[in-house]
């Protein structure tokens, strides 16, 4: 029989249990497997923090939000322990080996999918489930927690249009979506945005503003904007690119982090823009303007039909891959089936939302503005 450890990483997301309990249900039923669980994502595997976990443990999880075994955003090779920094791949080796794992299972986005590659290359058999609402790993259709999320945003949009068109207000609503504009784009379509702000496109304000004017020429007088979190304008974009360019031309590695710090820094003060666009749209169209952060509500509570099939479908085929001896590999949903890509493909990239996407052209032929 095999011993297979599984945790949950990065921010939660619903239909993370339902995934839990896919792989889980497969690993024990299907296989006959031992099931470890680590609590607290990477920082529970490297303080071997675990709980034994059985077909009855996984029972009545499949409909629940968050994540039973718990999370975090640690980085494996550079965690604080005790005040300071420290690599813990070998102490995780050696919590793996000692627990005598054949395998283990990472559920999480873009940030596990990296730390799942650095304990592939320590050794270890790693399997990772794609698993975040902002749809941003690449190689995979889609990733659960999303569209739940979507459903939230949604239905945040469409609230928000009654309370705007009867104040003759300008609303803003900030969608989560990390660096990519996925969640505030669908949720925009979905619900009838006026204008979608995008990472991917870099907004004008005084085009924003025309809009809105012309919108009211037309006899509406309220607008209804969705701004994806890492929304920039044209001028910030151009900054943090220069920025960019300066950690590319660093000519030593002290020159290199210290241009890094710069421009997290300017993207840590380009970020919480919204309110600063809705004071420049309610100066430039004399239009009251108030600003909602949808915030947590996105990850939060019971995971939708959606999220608890494409959860319990991955689960599955992430038992089967290690049954067929598949590592170093992430289960990506693609078309109407799974498949298994090379983690080296997944870690450390952002899947964007593509200019010429076809979300984006049926946004802009139902005649919402997109801030260009
Ligand atoms: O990746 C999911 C996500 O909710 C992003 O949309 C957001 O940028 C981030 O996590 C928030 O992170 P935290 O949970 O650390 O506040």
């Amino acid at each position: 029989t095999k011993r297979i450890g599984i945790l949950t990483a990065g921010g939660d997301a619903p239909g993370l249990n339902a995934a839990i309990r896919g792989f889980g249900k497969a690993a024990i039923q299907e296989y006959g497997w031992e099931l470890i669980g680590f609590r607290d994502g990477m920082r529970g595997l490297a303080e071997n923090r675990l709980t034994a976990l059985d077909a009855f443990s996984l029972s009545g999880i499949l409909t629940t939000g968050g994540t039973m075994l718990g999370t975090s955003r640690d980085k494996v090779h550079r965690m604080m322990v005790d005040g300071e920094e420290r690599d813990m791949v070998p102490t995780i080796v050696e919590n793996y080996e000692r627990n005598e794992l054949d395998a283990l299972v990472c559920l999480g986005g873009g940030g596990t999918a990296k730390n799942a590659r650095r304990l592939m290359d320590a050794g270890l058999n790693v399997l990772h489930l794609p698993k975040t609402i902002d749809n941003d790993i690449v190689e995979t259709d889609s990733s659960f927690g999303f569209s739940t999320a979507l459903e939230i945003a949604t239905e945040a949009v469409d609230r928000l249009h009654s309370t705007a068109h009867s104040h003759h207000r300008i609303i803003l609503t900030e969608i989560m979506g990390h660096r990519a504009g996925w969640l505030a784009l669908g949720a925009g379509i979905a619900g009838g945005a006026d204008v979608i702000l995008l990472p991917e496109i870099p907004y004008d304000v005084d085009a924003i503003a025309q809009r809105i004017e012309r919108r009211r020429s037309h006899g509406s007088n309220f607008s209804v904007v969705a701004v994806a979190e890492g929304a920039l304008s044209r001028e910030d974009r151009e900054e943090i690119d220069h920025a960019q360019a300066l950690v590319k031309e660093a000519s030593s590695p002290e020159s290199k982090a210290a241009a890094k710090r710069g421009v997290k820094r300017l993207e840590a003060s380009h970020r919480a823009n919204t309110f600063t666009l809705a004071s420049q749209l309610e100066e430039r169209t004399g239009l009251e303007a108030r600003v909602t952060i949808l915030g947590y509500v996105q990850r939060g509570g019971t995971p939708n039909a959606a999220d608890r099939l494409l959860g319990t479908r991955l689960g599955v085929a992430g038992a089967r891959a290690i049954a067929d001896g598949s590592f170093g590999v992430m289960v990506a949903d693609r078309g109407h089936g799974t498949e298994l890509v090379p983690l080296r493909r997944v870690a450390g990239k952002v899947k964007y939302v593509p200019r010429d996407h076809e979300w984006i052209e049926a946004a802009r032929a139902v005649g919402t503005a997109l801030g260009d």
